[in-house]
């Protein structure tokens, strides 16, 4: 089994490469099922869920080419069968279940195992659901299975009781050869859908306004191959600014975009942290400065991310004074603060609000990743407990998290994966 340990260091330096994002990548991956030509993918994160929906993808018989070397995905959707996905793969990542949107819109059929739920909630899926039957499609689930076919789906109004990033992203999908016009309110408005209509238009759909909360859909007859590059990944972006904060330094982020983290800066500020040097999407995070305490509220998009409560959790629990974490997004989204308890920190859960009282120093120890942003979590903790902390369950981590000791070690960081 594999651990990752991580020292307590003084300061971190210099600057990190942030990759493209999962969250935008995996969708994009789902989508080329639309159109059977050949489609490339710049600079994909080879993340764990990156690999996944890829192998999902080959057990439908679609030909995908991993060119590690320049982080470049070639995937051609030409031959691709609509079995029975397999129900292991779907279990392993929520997000397997994006298939579902494009493959009702390309065979007017598709069958999978019901995603699971996971640690940080029980995630259901009734929102993309909805939004099938009102295009259309017959619906039932059954046997731990949801099957959904039509003979046309035709374009409907579809309001969404909660802005739910997977259903927008399904249904937006679903609707591209839709007859007519689709119409999806109150939809997520998180810069990854706008980057999959983004992805979907340059391909040949008609979709405007994703990106808002009103997302219009016109039916198109077919998609071309594109050659496409994802946005920057904004949670790894948000995780190394949490980690200069932590650590009280002064380090640079490549590769990042103001408007999507604008949420997690306002709140660093009022922090204390202070950011400058914007160029050429980049820009230097300067950690070495008094804090201050924060209540936070995590809200879908444009509010505070719930993917950074757990690397702000850290934070906080360091800075002298009382804060209040509010977690709305999902309902057992805590499970870090067990793990951040043993080191030390001082925080106490009433429902879904944390309140974290800042502690002088913490101490290392053995802790879980127990889920992907609670990884990074435990990691940017570890950087400044007193001694060694050693992580396990990383494969959490690896989910979503790009060469993330490379990335620390070249900040100067103590950190290296051990086989226990
Ligand atoms: C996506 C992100 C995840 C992020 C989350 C919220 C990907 C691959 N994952 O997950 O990193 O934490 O957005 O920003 O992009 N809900 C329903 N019914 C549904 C669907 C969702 O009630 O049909 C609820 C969920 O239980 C949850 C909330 O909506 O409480 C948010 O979920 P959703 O926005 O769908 O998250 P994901 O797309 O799964």
């Amino acid at each position: 089994m594999e651990k990752i340990v991580v020292k307590c260091i003084n300061e971190l330096k210099g600057e990190v490469n942030i990759s493209s994002a999962k969250n935008a990548v995996l969708p994009i991956i789902a989508a080329t099922i639309l159109c059977p030509q050949n489609i490339t993918i710049e600079n994909t994160p080879m993340l764990e869920d990156v690999r996944v929906i890829c192998r999902l993808l080959g057990e439908l018989n679609c030909d995908v080419n991993i060119s590690q070397f320049d982080d470049k995905l070639e995937i051609n959707t030409k031959n691709i069968v609509p079995i029975d996905a397999d129900i292991e793969l779907i279990r392993k990542m929520r997000a397997s279940f994006l298939i579902m949107g494009p493959m009702l819109a390309r065979f007017g059929y598709c069958k999978l195992s019901m995603p699971g739920g996971c640690n940080i909630g029980s995630r259901p899926i009734d929102l993309h659901l909805k939004g099938f039957k009102l295009l259309g499609a017959d619906v039932t689930s059954d046997h731990g299975f949801v099957e959904v076919k039509a003979k046309k789906l035709t374009g409907n109004r579809i309001y969404l009781d909660f802005p739910s990033v997977g259903a927008t992203e399904n249904i937006m999908m679903a609707s591209v050869f839709a007859n007519g016009t689709t119409i999806i309110e109150n939809a997520a408005e998180e810069p990854e859908i706008w980057d999959l209509a983004n992805f979907l238009n340059s391909m040949g759909a008609n979709i405007k306004g994703a990106g808002f909360g009103k997302i219009t859909i016109e039916g198109v007859d077919k998609l071309k191959g594109v050659s496409y590059t994802p946005i920057y990944d904004r949670i790894e972006a948000g995780t190394f600014m949490v980690a200069a904060a932590i650590t009280n330094s002064k380090i640079k982020i490549n590769g990042f975009n103001e408007e999507h983290l604008r949420p997690l800066i306002e709140k660093l500020k009022e922090c204390g942290v202070k950011f400058g040097n914007y160029e050429n999407n980049s820009v230097i995070v300067d950690g070495k400065v008094e804090k201050r305490p924060l209540d936070i509220k995590t809200l879908p998009y444009p509010g505070f991310p719930t993917d950074m409560q757990p690397q702000m959790m850290s934070l906080l629990s360091v800075v002298n004074g009382v804060s209040v974490i509010t977690e709305t997004v999902f309902e057992n989204r805590f499970m870090h603060v067990a793990e951040l308890q043993r080191m030390g920190a001082n925080i106490k859960i009433d429902g879904r609000t944390a309140v974290v009282e800042g502690t002088l120093k913490l101490t290392g120890c053995e802790v879980k990743a127990t889920d992907l942003r609670a990884g990074a979590a435990m990691i940017l903790s570890g950087l400044i407990a007193e001694g060694e902390t050693i992580i396990g369950d990383i494969y959490h981590i690896d989910r979503g998290y790009v060469n993330i000791e490379e990335k620390f070690s070249k900040l100067g960081a103590e950190i290296y994966r051990v086989k226990m």
